[in-house]
């Protein structure tokens, strides 16, 4: 029978769903060891075990796995992220209230190194008894009310969400000691490109034009140059290029899995400004480049920003287009003219490359094909459900 110490982490039989702590050691009337926890209850040891993020399954310690906190990682970006962590020997514990449901999630739910806090982030108490419990390394910050059209629907809720949750995070962490802090922001942040050919980089004037962006550079001047700057803390904020590809929770609101959409079930598209700059990057490489982020010396990623995608990954909406025609050629296209875009921007990603040897592994046409494939085989079923949607359609 495993013995418990105070302060240790344990699930109880009648509350598998919660980690709670061991607080105190008591005897009961007839001399049996009963273990108080938070939650003021008394436990008999035969009705706990190791909460799995702590703990080895034969209930040993290991300090040589580090534990990663994901917000939002039951979401189009995190729940990719939390599988990349999982199978890189990372212990996840996942902070998400799944406002798009539990599915991302189904495989991994009760994986030994996985924990799922379903708990919402604008909750700070709650906030603070997991960080303080998990005695985490990291925490890859995702959760947010994501995109334009979603932040202005509720433009509160996104403010408290992205940017007074966000903050309280940001402060959590340097109170307890956390190592590591990634934040995903959004090359949104640049606005419009200043000429025609130019390309931004991390050096160029943010512009944002949307309450999303502004709240996400925010943020990021909060975690750069707000903060006091303490040299065993590590914040890093990646700057992402417009995401697309197939993820355990889909998103057809983006524009390379939307387009594919469309023309998969035979619609007539239409695309508004097709002259219009984008930056694009596969939702799998994501994952890879926070992991690269992890992984670096603290001095190459602290205090520090990176766009994240590849320089020959800018494409205008007509490029996407004939992309797409190159895979379905009968596809029914109608251009709809738009003289302004104020998110027209070409993005150099030459930073991430050079600085931390980031390489991008897929391409827009590869991802066409995943969600084209995945649409006329049936992996998708009902690709126009609001799940699959970040405001309702
Ligand atoms: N190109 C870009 O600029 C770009 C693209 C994609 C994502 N991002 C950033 O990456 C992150 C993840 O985006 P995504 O595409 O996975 O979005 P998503 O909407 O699929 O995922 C967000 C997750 O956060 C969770 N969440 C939302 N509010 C919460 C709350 N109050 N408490 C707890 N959980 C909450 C949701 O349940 C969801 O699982 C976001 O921060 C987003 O801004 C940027």
């Amino acid at each position: 029978m495993t013995i418990f110490r105070t302060g240790d982490l344990v699930i109880a039989h009648n509350n598998v769903g919660s980690i709670l702590q061991v607080v105190d050691k008591e005897m009961d009337d007839t001399g049996r060891v009963v273990y108080k926890v938070d939650t003021k209850e008394y436990c008999y040891p035969e009705d706990l075990k190791p909460a799995p993020h702590y703990f080895n399954e034969d209930g040993t310690e290991s300090a040589d796995i580090k534990t990663i906190i994901v917000t939002g990682g039951a979401g189009y970006v995190g729940s990719l992220l939390v599988r990349k962590l999982l199978q890189n020997n990372y212990r996840v514990i996942c902070i998400d209230n799944l406002r798009f449901g539990g599915a991302s999630l189904i495989d991994i739910c009760c994986h030994p190194q996985f924990w799922l806090e379903n708990i919402d982030i604008n909750d700070f108490a709650e906030v603070d008894r997991v960080v303080e419990k998990s005695n985490c390394y990291g925490i890859i910050h995702l959760a947010a009310i994501v995109g334009d059209p979603a932040c202005k629907l509720e433009p509160e809720v996104a403010a408290k969400t992205n940017w007074d949750s966000s903050i309280h995070l940001i402060d959590k962490a340097l109170q307890s000691n956390i190592e590591r802090f990634i934040f995903a922001s959004t090359c949104s942040n640049y606005g419009k490109m200043s000429g025609a050919s130019e390309y931004v980089d991390e050096s160029s004037p943010l512009a944002p034009v949307s309450l999303y962006a502004e709240l996400k550079v925010k943020v990021e001047d909060y975690l750069l140059n707000k903060i006091e700057k303490k040299h065993d803390f590590s914040p890093t904020c990646l700057r992402f290029a417009t995401v697309y590809g197939m993820s355990p929770r889909m998103r057809f609101d983006l524009t390379v899995n939307e387009f594919t959409k469309e023309l998969a079930l035979g619609r007539e598209l239409l695309v508004f400004g097709e002259q219009f700059w984008r930056p694009y990057c596969h939702v799998s490489d994501f994952s890879r480049a926070m992991l690269t982020v992890l992984r670096q010396p603290k001095e190459k990623v602290a205090y520090n920003v990176f766009n994240v995608g590849d320089s020959l990954e800018n494409y205008t909406k007509k490029m996407i287009v004939d992309e797409l025609l190159k895979l379905m050629p009968k596809g029914r296209i109608k251009y709809i003219e738009k003289s302004e875009d104020p998110r027209d921007y070409r993005v150099n990603f030459d930073k991430i490359k050079d600085e931390l040897g980031f390489l991008i592994s897929k391409k827009v046409p590869e991802g066409m094909e995943e969600i084209l494939r995945s649409i006329q085989n049936g992996v998708v079923d009902k690709p126009d459900r609001e799940v699959f949607y970040n405001t309702p359609i």
